[in-house]
């Protein structure tokens, strides 16, 4: 029997939700799915909310502002876009950039299950109060962020959200410290 590979996984599922679409307003209004990008089989996923207009144009998630903050703090910990996958909970572009409505993210919520059950993370990273309230619905960001928290077999580091924090100096700095933690966290469960 021949095993497919965790790409051609991800690469059937992506056709999936190309054949299935699941949020055809979402589709109607953008220009192509962004369905994620990285390493399949990387220790650690970075999930953000939605792609905003450069994201909506390249098909890759994270190219604009946000995302190139995201590769410095990457850089500082000594990983780069080719050590990690990253994609978002709802994978067409909203309009206007407004948050996703609930039953957007519910929508692609098992696709985005989907994603992880293939490349089986060791650690997966939230971006932001709506990607960490995806898994975690209970827990406020303010209080958990940089802390990684135990659920349903996987572990989950909530992280603010880099557009949040790009030009709010507080949270910038606090976000750059959550994230230097990740390395000792990686290496905590690899032991
Ligand atoms: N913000 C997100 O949450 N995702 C992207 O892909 C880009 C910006």
């Amino acid at each position: 029997m021949v095993v497919a590979t965790k790409q051609q996984q991800l690469d059937e599922l992506m056709a999936q939700i190309l054949v299935n679409n699941p949020c055809p307003d979402l589709a109607a209004q953008a220009t192509q799915l962004v369905f994620g990008a990285g390493n399949p089989n990387a220790d650690v996923v970075f999930i953000g909310e939605a792609p905003g207009k450069n994201e909506d144009i390249q098909g890759r998630p994270f190219v604009g502002a946000a995302g190139r903050f995201l590769d410095e703090m990457l850089d500082s910990i000594t990983l780069s876009r080719d050590d990690i996958y990253i994609t978002n909970i709802v994978k067409y572009r909203p309009p206007e950039n407004r948050d996703p409505y609930l039953v957007e993210k519910a929508e692609f919520l098992p696709y985005l299950q989907s994603q992880l059950g293939i490349i089986q993370p060791k650690v997966v990273v939230t971006l932001g109060r709506h990607s960490m309230n995806c898994f975690l619905p209970d827990l406020q960001i303010s209080q958990v962020h940089g802390q990684p928290i135990q659920s349903e077999g996987r572990i989950y580091l909530p992280l603010y959200h880099p557009a949040a924090a790009l030009y709010n100096g507080g949270m910038r700095q606090t976000l750059i410290d959550d994230f230097a933690r990740i390395p000792s966290i990686l290496n905590n469960i690899k032991q």
